[in-house]
Formats: C-alpha cells, sequence, structure tokens
C-alpha cells in the first residue's frame, strides 16, 4: 500500500485478454468484471471479499507492517470501506488489488494493488503489504511473481514502478530480489508522520520481465 493516492485516472476501453500465467493456469477473464484467480506454489491471490476486512485489519495495522506505507484504515469498517472501493475501481478499469491468501488458509493476509499511472496502464504503479508473520516465508515471492505477470500479460503495463521508502530495508530487498532495477532516489518525496522521507525509485520493464521468463522459466527472480 506504498504511495497509492486512491486518485482514479481515466478508463481504458474493455477488451477481453488471455494470458498464461507462469504457475498455473490459463486465466481468459475480462478483469474489469472480476480479477482472476490466481494459483501460486504458496498462495493464492483473488479478488477482495468482504469478509477479508477483519484479517486485513490484523494484519497491516501493526506497526511495523505499516510504518513505510500509506495510513491503512484503522477499523475493521474502514477496510470493508476500502475494499468496496478496490472493487469499484477495478470495475472502473483503473486499479486492481489482489488479496493474499496461503495455500490452505481462506483469509486474506496481505495485499498487492496497482493502479495506473497513465490512460490505458502502459504505465502503472504497484504496491504491497503482507502481515508480518508471513515475512521471509516467500509468500512475497511467489505472488509478487504473479502480479508482475498479470500486470505486464493482462493489464499491459509496459514500466511497472514501485517505490520505497529507503529506510524501508524488507521493502527494497523484496523489490530487488524481484528484479526491479533502482533508478534512483526521489527526495523527501513520502510525506509519514510528520516527515518527509526520501524514497527508491524502482521498475520492471515488460521487455525485461519477458526475455527473463524465456531464460529462467519463472520471471526476474533472482
Ligand atoms: C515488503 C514485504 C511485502 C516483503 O515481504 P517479505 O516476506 O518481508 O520479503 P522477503 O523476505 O521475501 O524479501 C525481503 C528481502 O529483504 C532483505 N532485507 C531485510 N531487511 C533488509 C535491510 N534492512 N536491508 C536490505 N535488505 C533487507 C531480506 O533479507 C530479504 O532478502 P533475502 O530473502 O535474500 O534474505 C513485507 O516485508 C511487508 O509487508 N512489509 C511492510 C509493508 C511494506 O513495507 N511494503 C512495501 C512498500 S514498497
Amino acid at each position: 500500500m506504498e504511495k497509492m493516492p486512491y486518485q482514479p485516472d481515466m478508463d481504458r476501453p474493455m477488451t477481453t485478454t488471455a494470458v498464461k500465467q507462469t504457475r498455473t493456469t490459463t486465466v481468459s477473464t475480462d478483469w474489469r468484471q472480476n480479477l482472476p484467480v490466481l494459483g501460486g506454489t504458496k498462495v493464492t491471490l483473488r479478488e477482495l471479499e468482504l469478509t477479508d476486512a477483519p484479517s486485513l485489519f490484523a494484519m497491516l495495522t501493526p506497526e511495523e507492517v505499516s510504518r513505510f506505507i500509506s495510513p491503512p484504515p484503522t477499523t475493521v469498517e474502514g477496510f470493508e470501506k476500502f475494499i468496496l472501493w478496490a472493487r469499484a475501481e477495478r470495475a472502473a478499469g483503473r486499479y486492481a488489488c489482489f488479496a493474499v491468501v496461503p495455500n490452505g488458509m481462506t483469509t486474506a493476509i496481505g495485499l498487492f494493488q496497482i493502479r495506473q499511472l497513465e490512460p490505458g496502464f502502459a504505465t502503472a504503479e504497484w504496491g504491497f503489504a503482507i502481515g508480518a508473520q508471513f515475512w521471509g516465508t516467500g509468500v512475497f515471492v511467489d505472488g509478487g511473481h504473479m502480479v508482475v505477470d498479470f500486470a505486464v500479460e493482462v493489464l499491459g503495463v509496459r514500466r511497472l514502478e514501485a517505490r520505497a521508502a529507503v529506510a524501508n530495508g524488507r521493502g527494497n530487498g523484496a523489490l530487488r530480489k524481484l528484479g526491479a532495477v533502482q533508478e534512483g532516489v526521489l527526495r523527501r518525496s513520502f510525506l509519514k508522520n510528520g516527515q518527509h522521507l526520501d524514497q527508491m525509485l524502482w521498475s520492471i520493464l515488460a521487455e525485461e520481465w519477458r526475455q527473463a521468463k524465456a531464460t529462467w522459466g519463472r520471471g526476474l527472480i533472482h
């Protein structure tokens, strides 16, 4: 949920897209009607449901999770409103937010979100947050791989940006692991608790992602 100001851009035309997800089955869907269910080795990614609100509240509001991201809602009801907002933005074709559900569980323990930075998603930004007990378990890499693939192959993203506070060791480490390229520092770009923090700007380009997939069979993961 890094730097997601929740401001919609313009719609892109409706199309139906098919993509071979790396780890599971062929997805054929209009993602604006409903996000596809993406199955990985450790997690399933799916549309947010209102019933995810209590577990997302428990997972994402502790200080260790929220300290470097835009403030999450502070109540279960706030998460319910966010979920309704996310689904409406998805239906409008401006944004997609996947719930992260570890295999064997039914509740969401985190989020991956992507928003367009220009109409049509050619340039987009993603962000993510996962409950602390799932850090270092491979959940991020498994889910992140599927989200980048979805962004490139379904949304048509050409350049996928991410911003992480320079002090956010895990956030920057996670992006590096997924093959994102560090482009520079956005000075004093992120207001958090009354302080303007520097952020790293990272990017993944579609052509690099596809090239790495062709070579290694699974994206740019190191
Ligand atoms: C960001 C997040 C989703 C990553 O998930 P994760 O499970 O912690 O990620 P991973 O453990 O797979 O990868 C993190 C990497 O950063 C490394 N790392 C940890 N602290 C670090 C530090 N201070 N400096 C550099 N690297 C660091 C880890 O060692 C790990 O690499 P390794 O697997 O090679 O050892 C999770 O930490 C999170 O939800 N954080 C809170 C929300 C947030 O900050 N979101 C990111 C906004 S950009």
